[in-house]
């Protein structure tokens, strides 16, 4: 559905689930997510399933399949929620372990938003959890600017979080997205 030098972001197919199970089971990946985790084989088919029914069109949560063009691998999976008003969006991200540290989910994040941007849609926003460095650093290399820090505001695994707000307005993406050769 997108296509970007090294990646095609996709609508998920049942064939995904193991893999999705498999990194969404991962304590390091679910550290500072509200997702359920660890989840079992059943649980992983029918995250799957609801995520190949949703309509990346429609207001809620499409979440894209992140393939490895070079493979067909799939290696993490990218949402976005829709507003009602279809000119605001909300993103978040997950890279499967082994593929951390190759730029992937920068270049993902880049495609969507650019993708959005084009589309029409006025402003972004992310929610990470304020130790969540890995993800604030995609999120200022591709534009975002951090607009708040709630205080205890999610509970995620018993423990009460921190959450950064970070915003990014489709005027100043055209500014601030990473040039490409930052992802050469
Ligand atoms: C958040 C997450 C996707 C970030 O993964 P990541 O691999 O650090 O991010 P990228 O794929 O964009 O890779 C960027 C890193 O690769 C490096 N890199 C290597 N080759 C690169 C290239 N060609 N282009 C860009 N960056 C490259 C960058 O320097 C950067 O390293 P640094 O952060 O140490 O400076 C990952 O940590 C994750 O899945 N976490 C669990 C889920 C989660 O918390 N999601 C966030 C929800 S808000």
């Amino acid at each position: 559905m997108i296509e970007t030098p090294r990646l095609l972001l996709r609508r998920f197919r049942p064939d995904d689930a193991p893999v999705l199970g498999a990194y969404r089971s991962d304590p390091d990946i679910a550290r500072y997510q509200v997702w359920p985790s660890p989840l079992t084989p059943a649980e992983a088919a029918e995250t799957v399933r609801g995520y190949a029914e949703a309509q990346p069109e429609d207001p809620g949560w499409f979440q894209y399949a992140i393939e490895l063009q070079a493979d067909g691998r799939l290696i993490g999976d990218l949402g976005v929620n829709l507003h009602e008003n279809r000119l605001q969006a909300d993103i978040g991200f997950t890279l499967a372990p082994a593929q951390h540290g190759h730029g992937y989910a920068t270049e993902a994040v880049q495609a969507v938003i650019g993708h959005l941007v084009a589309q029409g849609l006025h402003r972004f926003a992310a929610y990470c959890d304020a130790r969540n460095t890995a993800s604030i650093r995609v999120l200022e290399r591709t534009g975002f600017r951090l607009e708040g820090h709630a205080v205890e505001a999610v509970l995620i695994r018993g423990e009460w979080t921190d959450t950064y707000t970070f915003g990014l307005l489709a005027r100043h993406w055209k500014d601030s997205a990473p040039s490409p050769a930052l992802l050469a």
